[in-house]
Order: structure tokens, then C-alpha cells, then sequence
């Protein structure tokens, strides 16, 4: 049996669907199972209630291990940790991301995340780290504008970083959930080319067969929006602080590390733009 938390999201909805293709016993988290497909084996728990995640653990071999960044505390790493080690579990594979315990200023990038990866690394359990670079399905929040034919907000100016499909981060997060050759490996998962918000503009707008501009937003004026809007500011900071050191230029990375894993190259941009396309007219 393998649990996946997270399994509404972006990641863990496409680690499910995979498993479930394979034929793999599963089981879902989430705070509201009614959100997953019928017929699955589904436990309503949240990483804010320890009781919770313990009822999600018995007869759990591997687990994939998902927390959200709206409240960036490696205290919900740590409790599902918790609940797994009391139960059994085997091996957990951790979404972490990429730029993880790099610096900023006096700032560590993902410190969260760093936490939880060492707690991971402690557990005793069988382990695999994923870190990617930045989703080209971020590019999906702004879609209902883009169609409606306003620019891209761009935080991360010129800068280029290895933007990765998520459907490659899924996939790899399958094979760590069920062979034991990735255990104790830690990824840096990146697609096959570093882009900056303009290049993927570009290539969206030549799939589009239309212009699709940008608008640069500077990190303070985008701490200011969010805030605004009621996101938890030390949130918004966590977030920043990752956004201003791709900024500068430190996540202009591409490994090979989808490749080593999935055995073919990672997607490309162009391919995951051509396969959203829907979204953005
Ligand atoms: N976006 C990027 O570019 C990027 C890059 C690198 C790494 N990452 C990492 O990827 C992770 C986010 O992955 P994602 O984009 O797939 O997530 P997502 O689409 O934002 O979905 C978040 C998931 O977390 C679950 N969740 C949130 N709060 C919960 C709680 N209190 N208890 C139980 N479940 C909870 C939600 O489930 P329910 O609402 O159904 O309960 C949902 O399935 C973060 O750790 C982030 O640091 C993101």
C-alpha cells in the first residue's frame, strides 16, 4: 500500500493517477476526500491533526510525503513522519524543492523544507528526496488573464531557471515510491533547458499562434499584492525569499537527473505548453 498525501494537488494527483495506472495499491490524503475520484481507498486527515494522519497509516508500505507551502513549518512534515514511524512504514519519498538550504542575504532558502529533508534523512525509514525547480504549471494560475490577452507577471526578471513539468516529477516520485534502487538519493529535478519568464511567454505565445507579453513585478510590490490579499505573510516571506534568489540567478540549473531516473529526457516547456493549451485560450 502506498499513501499519498497531498493527493489533490498538482504533484500528488499525478503520482496517484500513475500508481493507480500501474495497479499499485493506494491510498489518498486529503482534507476533503470528496474532491478525489470515486472508488478510492481515501482518508479525510490533515497535517494539522496528528490523530488524523494515524488512521491514514495502517497497512502503509511507502508513503509520499507532500506538505503546502501556505504555511511554511516543517511541523507537518515532522507529524506525518511521526505517524508513519509508529505504524511501519517503510520508505517515504519527500517533495522537497530545489535551492534548499542556499542563501540569500541572512536568508536560507526552503528553510523549511531543510528541516523536514533532515528529519527524512533521520527517520530510519528508507528515503528519497525530490527537489525540483519551479513548475511550468505556476504558469497555470495566471491563465484566465493570459486568454483574456494581459501579460505575464514576471517576478523573476531576466533570470533563467530549468522550469520542469510536473508530470516529470510525478513520474519520478513513482519510481522512488516503488524501487528500492532510488532510496537515499536525493534529485534536483529541472527540465531540459533553463527559461526565463519571457522565453516561456515566447514559446506559449508561439504555441498560441499570438503574442503573449510580460510585466515585470518587483519583489516588493509582489510582497505588498499578497499581503494584501490575506496570504500568511510569513508564507509570502518563504516564498519570496525563493523567488529573489532564482532573481539573482542561482536557479539558471539543468541536471539530469529525470533522465537518469525515467530513462528518456525530461519535457520540454514546448511540450507541456502545446499539451495546456485549452487553458490559455
Ligand atoms: N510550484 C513550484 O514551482 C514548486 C517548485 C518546487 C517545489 N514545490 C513544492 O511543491 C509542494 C506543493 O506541491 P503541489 O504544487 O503539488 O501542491 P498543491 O497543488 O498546492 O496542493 C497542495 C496539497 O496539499 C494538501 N494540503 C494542504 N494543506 C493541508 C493540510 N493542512 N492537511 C492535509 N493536506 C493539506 C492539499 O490537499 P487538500 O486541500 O485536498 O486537503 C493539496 O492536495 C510544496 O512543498 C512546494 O514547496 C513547488
Amino acid at each position: 500500500m502506498i499513501l499519498i498525501t497531498g493527493a489533490t494537488g498538482t504533484i500528488g494527483s499525478e503520482v496517484l493517477r500513475l500508481l493507480v495506472e500501474r495497479g499499485e495499491r493506494v491510498r489518498a490524503v486529503s482534507r476533503s476526500p470528496e474532491r478525489l475520484p470515486p472508488g478510492l481507498d481515501v482518508v479525510r486527515a490533515d497535517f494539522d491533526d496528528s490523530g488524523t494522519l494515524r488512521l491514514a497509516m495502517p497497512g502503509v508500505k511507502a508513503l509520499f510525503l507532500l506538505t503546502a507551502p501556505a504555511k511554511p513549518t516543517p511541523d507537518h512534515d515532522l507529524a506525518v513522519l511521526d505517524a508513519a514511524a509508529r505504524t511501519g512504514v517503510g520508505k517515504v519519498v519527500k517533495l522537497s524543492a530545489i535551492g534548499t538550504g542556499e542563501t540569500i542575504g541572512d536568508r536560507t532558502v526552503g528553510a523549511w523544507h531543510l528541516v523536514a529533508e533532515r528529519a527524512v534523512r533521520d527517520s530510519g525509514l528508507a528515503w528519497t528526496v525530490l527537489r525540483p525547480s519551479g513548475f511550468a504549471s505556476n504558469l497555470l494560475a495566471f491563465a484566465r488573464p493570459i486568454a483574456a490577452g494581459a501579460p505575464v507577471p514576471n517576478l523573476t526578471g531576466d533570470a533563467r531557471q530549468g522550469v520542469v513539468d510536473p508530470r516529470d516529477v510525478a513520474a519520478v516520485a513513482v519510481e522512488a515510491l516503488t524501487a528500492s534502487v532510488h532510496d537515499g538519493r536525493t534529485y534536483a529535478l529541472t527540465g531540459p533547458e533553463p527559461l526565463s519568464v519571457p522565453d516561456q511567454a515566447a514559446i506559449l505565445a508561439s504555441a498560441l499562434g499570438r503574442p503573449v507579453g510580460t510585466v515585470d513585478v518587483p519583489v516588493d510590490a509582489a510582497r505588498a499584492d499578497m499581503v494584501g490579499r490575506g496570504l500568511d505573510a510569513s508564507a509570502v516571506d518563504a516564498m519570496l525569499t525563493g523567488v529573489e534568489w532564482a532573481r539573482a540567478g542561482h536557479n539558471a540549473v539543468v541536471t539530469g537527473d529525470v533522465e537518469e531516473v525515467l530513462g528518456r529526457p525530461a519535457t520540454s516547456f514546448a511540450t507541456w505548453a502545446r499539451d495546456h493549451l485549452a487553458a490559455f485560450r
